[in-house]
């Protein structure tokens, strides 16, 4: 994709999963990229990898994008630096295990901090310079937003079901300004995202092949590519007249209904 080739991208979540490998599959097109993450080590390491796959440029910004002057401060220094934005990629998030009986407060706004509030503020300050060049966001939802319900997932499928309807209202209102926003909502994959609420490696081995047998397509997972394609897509000019979509990335898990 020639069209990406010395174009700005802002991914966060770049770190690990879908970020880090987002942020790798567009520097190969020769990208100028602002990866941006809470955790530093593994951000250097994409950081690294980024350059040696054929980035035109990259800055990595540690920050935690629960924090107004972090979400500022991301822009800021992402516009300093290359002095326009082209695409912007809300990848960061985080699934605790939740549901009502033991759901805390911190829960609850460490969730919707991270998984809604900082693509909602981010997208806003880069409202400017996207009009500018004319262009995307991609948001990375999640099969949770629809009719799946895990009741240990419940602040996690509330937020993501806010990443739909954020996605689809920004898109109508920024359609005026020429920048589209889509979403893009995977199935489970074998990501790290999970870590923090599995106790062994037979925990997550147990995951791992539980929900392959939910995806009607293969019963098999969602493996990360599939989502970079879609994502690559809908921030490509092939998508130029698509904006307020939720692309499902699931082999129809989500029509399933469990
Ligand atoms: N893995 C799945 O099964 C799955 C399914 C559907 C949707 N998703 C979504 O995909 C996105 C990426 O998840 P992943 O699977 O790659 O997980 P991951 O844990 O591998 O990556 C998430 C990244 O977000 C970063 N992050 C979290 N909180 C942050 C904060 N406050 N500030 C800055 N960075 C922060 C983490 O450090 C990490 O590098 C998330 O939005 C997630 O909800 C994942």
């Amino acid at each position: 994709m020639v069209e990406f080739a010395s174009k700005v991208v802002l991914v966060t979540g770049a770190a690990s999963g879908v970020g880090a490998g987002t942020a790798k599959a567009f520097a190969k097109h020769g990208t100028r990229l602002c990866l941006v993450d809470r955790d530093e080590e593994n951000l250097a390491k994409t950081e690294t990898e980024c350059k040696n796959v054929g980035a035109e440029k990259v800055l990595a910004i540690v920050a935690d994008l629960t924090k107004d002057e972090d979400l500022k401060r991301v822009m800021q220094k992402t516009i300093e630096e290359f002095s326009e934005l082209n695409i912007l990629l809300n990848i960061a998030g985080i699934c605790l295990n939740a549901p009502i009986e033991i759901a805390s407060f911190k829960d609850f706004d460490d969730t919707y901090n991270i998984n809604v509030r900082a693509p909602l503020f981010l997208t806003q300050l880069a409202i400017p310079f996207l009009e500018k060049t004319k262009g995307s966001i991609v948001n990375i939802s999640s099969i949770a937003s629809k009719e799946y319900a895990d009741a240990s997932q419940m602040i996690y499928c509330m937020s993501k079901s806010s990443v739909d309807h954020f996605t689809k209202i920004a898109a109508l209102e920024l359609a005026k300004k020429g920048i589209r926003i889509n979403a893009v909502n995977p199935a489970f994959m074998k990501t790290n995202i999970f870590q923090s609420w599995l106790n062994s490696a037979e925990d997550a081995e147990e995951l791992v092949q539980g929900r392959a047998k939910l995806v009607p397509l293969g019963r098999k997972n969602v493996k990360v590519d599939d989502v970079i394609n879609a994502i690559m897509f809908l921030a490509s000019d092939r998508a130029k007249m698509i904006t307020g979509t939720c692309l499902f990335v699931d082999g129809a898990r989500h029509l399933t209904g469990i």
